[in-house]
């Protein structure tokens, strides 16, 4: 790969521990990978953030660049483990907000807009079309390329915070124009109206296509369930790019092919929900896996205005500290609060919540896969309103 002078310079330590250890990081990948040389990004989303997902040795990691590092672009942060001034009653143990503290202290340090929200592009770090950048949270990273048109790569936690530090990224894979374009059509013979509809979609997809780019044909979906889909196709394949007919805004030169199509009926979904689900009980239900929007959030209101509010157990809606602000502010938290626990700065995956929950109910594809692996629960998967109606 080539390297200008000052890039050799940072290689050969001449900028110091950190700029030499981010270095190496990109230089490795862009090898792995046949990158042509290193290009500059506009921002980074750095994932990685939980005590509970990144440990001690991740804390130890990030504090050692922080010592004497601070980053070059626009950078915010995934999801942690808790809600930053909430975590008591989210039950979170005294000795796990220490070390929750310390995380973000460290990424404080180096400049990094400590926000915590696998929504980066609804707070603010919204790359326009076209934009380079180096995003971790596979769902932003599928908003971003699919949605806004921004330009990046499926990066782990220390290589978008190696790309934060030297405000470059190696050129390969989805920043190439010619990686970009659809390899599979998507045919929808069913009407997808519902979160668990989107959801299930895109389960399905994610696991029969893996790492392809699809493009959606009769698929008509507002912003926040385009990124639920992303994030299930992210979550049961690699899914980090897609197209949407006559709504996504590369979809007009994503096929010049004559490519493999597939067509997905009311059995695929039904039979994606089933697979989903492995309970039919439930002690917590879920929602905002990405975290909600504002909009979101007021739906979930509606529903619960409707149902009452007399529940067999807690119900969690996780957002961005952002938009937990903008719902307090108009007043909507307060009412929200009679029914729920509004969490920011955490969600259901990377918070301990297998420390006090068996058995917990969603609406959103991604979480329906990854509660059972990555926190030890029992999943019951469906629409917020159908989950509220069994929880009474
Ligand atoms: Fe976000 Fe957590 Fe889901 S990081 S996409 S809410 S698993």
């Amino acid at each position: 790969m080539y390297l200008s002078k000052e890039e050799e310079r940072i290689l050969n330590g001449e900028e110091g521990y950190v700029a030499q250890k981010s270095m190496e990081i990109l230089t490795s990948l862009g090898d792995i990978y046949g990158a042509d040389k290193l290009i500059s990004i506009s921002s980074c989303q750095i994932a990685g953030v939980s005590y509970k997902t990144i440990g001690d040795a991740g804390l130890f990691f990030i504090s050692e660049f922080s010592k004497s590092s601070k980053v070059k672009v626009k950078s915010t942060l995934n999801p942690m483990g808790m809600d930053s001034s909430g975590w008591q009653r989210m039950g979170i143990k005294k000795e796990f907000a220490k070390k929750q503290h310390e995380i973000i202290d460290a990424y404080f340090k180096m400049g990094i807009d400590c926000s915590c929200t696998c929504t980066p592009y609804l707070i603010g770090n919204r790359p326009n079309c076209g934009e380079h950048i180096a995003w971790s949270e596979s769902s932003a990273v599928s908003f971003a390329n699919s949605v806004l048109g921004a330009k990046t790569n499926r990066e782990g936690g220390p290589s978008s915070l190696a790309s934060s530090i030297l405000g470059k990224t190696p050129n390969y894979g989805l920043h190439l124009e010619k990686n970009r374009k659809a390899k599979v059509i998507i045919d929808v013979k069913v009407k997808i109206k519902s979160f668990s509809d989107v959801g299930a979609l895109g389960n399905y997809v994610g696991s029969i296509i893996g790492s392809k780019v699809p493009y959606f044909k009769n698929l008509e979906l507002d912003s926040d369930k385009l990124k639920s889909l992303g994030a299930s196709m992210a979550a049961s394949g690699s899914v980090a790019l897609y197209h949407v007919e006559g709504l996504t805004p590369e979809y007009a030169k994503a096929i010049d092919d004559d490519i493999e199509k597939i067509e997905i009926g009311k059995e695929e979904i039904e039979e994606s929900k089933c697979k989903l689900s492995s309970s039919d009980d439930m002690e917590l239900i879920c929602i905002g896996c990405p975290h909600c929007s504002i909009g979101e959030v007021k739906e979930a209101l509606e529903i619960f205005k409707k149902e009452g509010r007399k529940f067999k157990g807690d119900i969690w809606i996780c957002t961005s500290r952002y938009v937990k602000n903008e719902l307090e502010r108009t007043g909507v938290a307060q009412e929200i609060e009679k029914y729920a626990k509004l969490l920011a700065d955490t969600c259901m995956v990377v918070a301990p919540i297998e420390e006090m929950y068996e058995k917990t109910a969603t609406n959103s594809g991604k979480a329906a896969v990854y509660l059972p692996s990555l926190c030890k629960q029992k999943v019951k998967f469906g629409d917020l309103e159908s989950l509220i109606k069994d929880f009474k």
